[in-house]
């Protein structure tokens, strides 16, 4: 068993990492839910949504009342990459409107497999609460050597998101992989450019109602560091504002933390047990096809199902 070839030390370590990260986003913000938040404490609630906290910086998330597209390669990125930031830009109280472009059916082993992936990504949608109607699969060929026409991917979002923007009843917001692709792979690049010239053809330099974002690509390091980096950047960012907020009823923001700038053009989403769980609900139930016996480490170690880092192409 190949796991018995890692060592200890290092299990061990992921393991109190991924406790630390349970206490620190989960079991924290619901403790103090419970006992600082009026609406709970009266138990009176002023909407319809319970006042859960949601662990992103900034802490009001930039993209509201908008029609978000995702465009992403495989019947299965969504969940494998962009759950966190999908699952909070799903949140009703957020009022937008989510679809999700999926550019090729995954039929790379057969015809067959790609109509059966087809039906699980309908099936994860509708785990996420996103209607059929509301996702899209294209016909682009699978495959690391696979080249897709750029112009071809233009026309085709031209076609499902349409090109003029008086014609679109709320902002139009597009989030779809960086230059890296996750992992370096062609389809998932070809997606980024082909969405990056749609977004400049049509959109770009509008306003800001009209926006793209890229999900930031991790290098190896960090990509399978699971919880471990995401506690550290927590533990500075989000928590002194989740106390701030909580307990001493102050809205500071912790600037010196972090860049300004950055901090405009970049949106982090911290997932937490609630939102690792739901993933792992669309992989297992929703894309069963694709949970080989791999994926189990996969997902425990992969810093996507716990972190994104979505980043304004300007
Ligand atoms: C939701 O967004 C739409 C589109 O921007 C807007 O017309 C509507 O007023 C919003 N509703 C709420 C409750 O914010
Ligand atoms: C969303 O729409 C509502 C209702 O129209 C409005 O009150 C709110 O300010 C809008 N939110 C943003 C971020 O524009
Ligand atoms: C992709 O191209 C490389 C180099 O051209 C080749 O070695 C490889 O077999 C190709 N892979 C497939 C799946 O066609």
């Amino acid at each position: 068993m190949w796991l018995t070839a890692i060592p200890k030390v290092v299990i061990k370590t992921y393991l109190w990492s991924f406790i630390l990260w349970l206490i620190l986003t989960t079991i924290i913000p619901q403790t103090l839910t419970k006992y600082f938040n009026d609406e709970v404490i009266s138990n009176t609630y002023k909407t319809r949504y319970f006042p859960y906290h949601s662990l992103i910086s900034p802490s009001q998330l930039p993209i509201q009342n908008s029609t978000v597209y995702y465009v992403m390669g495989h019947p299965d990125d969504e969940t494998m990459f962009f759950s966190p930031s999908l699952i909070e830009v799903l949140r009703p109280k957020h009022n937008n409107s989510v679809k999700l472009i999926c550019l090729l059916p995954g039929d790379y082993v057969s015809p067959s497999m790609g109509s059966l992936r087809k039906e699980e990504l309908l099936s994860a949608a509708r785990i996420y609460g996103i209607d059929k109607d509301d996702v899209f699969v294209l016909n682009y060929r699978d495959g690391m050597n696979e080249t897709w026409p750029l112009d071809s991917i233009v026309n085709d979002l031209a076609s499902i998101i349409g090109t003029n923007h008086q014609q679109l009843h709320n902002p139009l917001t597009l989030i779809t992989f960086d230059e890296g692709g996750v992992s370096g792979h062609p389809n998932h690049i070809a997606t980024y450019e082909g969405t990056k010239k749609f977004f400049d053809t049509y959109y770009k330099s509008l306003s800001n109602d009209y926006r793209l974002y890229k999900l930031k690509t991790f290098n190896v390091f960090e990509k399978y560091t699971s919880t471990i980096l995401t506690n550290i950047e927590y533990l500075v960012i989000q928590l002194p504002r989740l106390l701030a907020r909580n307990i001493f009823q102050i809205g500071i923001d912790i600037s010196f933390f972090s860049n300004p700038n950055e901090e405009e053009s970049s949106i982090k989403f911290f997932g937490d047990m609630n939102t690792l769980g739901l993933s792992f609900g669309a992989m297992s139930f929703g894309h069963f096809s694709q949970m080989e016996s791999f994926r189990y480490p996969w997902i425990l170690f992969s810093r996507y199902f716990t972190y994104n880092n979505l980043i304004q192409v300007l």
